[in-house]
């Protein structure tokens, strides 16, 4: 699929390039190690991928930090159909291992009003992980409706509905190798 074909598909413009989402999340993969080593973090890390939409980011995100880690995966809903968010948070399926004392990173696509990430991490930090920090894709400021602190930005991008490098519409998209605008996206 490309994006010419955005007639039928609704795709819009390229935002993120394969190459640019490489080189990126390579910067990402360095900084945590040096981070964790820094601290002198013995334990292993465990890397929490939120599920759907950060399958692809975390993928790559492991293989671009060099030591040790772990990884598990939490479902949540926070949207329904199209691209306005609900406001309500539920947890859908949870981490398959216990992450009291572990060091949690949690690996997310996109951060929007910020309501999913603030109430995941209020859910893991009543775990007691020893430290507990969040690594994004994509940062949606603009739109935010919460304070949160988020350790790990990939791009900070302007307010339009994004999909594609597991990102979806409709359960559609997530399959490009890049991250584009969805055609109507701008006005919202
Ligand atoms: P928040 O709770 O508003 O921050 O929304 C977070 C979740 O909404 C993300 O994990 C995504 O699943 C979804 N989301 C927010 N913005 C977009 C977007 O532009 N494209 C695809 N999914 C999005």
């Amino acid at each position: 699929m490309s994006p010419s074909d955005k007639s039928e598909t609704r795709l819009g413009r390229v935002l993120i390039t394969e190459a640019e989402l490489d080189a990126r999340i390579h910067d990402l993969g360095q900084a945590i190690a040096r981070d964790y080593a820094k601290e002198g973090e013995t334990e292993r890390p465990i890397l929490v991928g939120v599920l759907q939409g950060a399958f692809l980011f975390m993928a790559d995100l492991i293989r671009s930090i060099p030591m040790d880690v772990s990884t598990d995966f939490i479902s949540l809903a926070s949207y329904g159909a199209g691209t306005s968010p609900s406001g309500v948070v539920r947890l859908q399926s949870d981490l398959s291992v216990s992450i009291e004392r572990r060091p949690v990173l949690i690996v997310e696509d996109i951060v929007d009003t910020g309501l999913t990430m603030s109430y995941l991490k209020r859910a893991l930090s009543a775990r007691h992980p020893r430290s507990l920090r969040v690594c994004v894709l994509l940062d949606k400021i603009e739109r935010r409706q919460v304070e949160l602190d988020v350790d790990y930005i990939g791009f900070t991008i302007p307010n339009v509905f994004v999909v594609g490098y597991g990102m979806d519409w409709n359960g559609r998209y997530r399959n490009l190798p890049y991250v584009a605008a969805l055609d109507d996206s701008g006005g919202r």
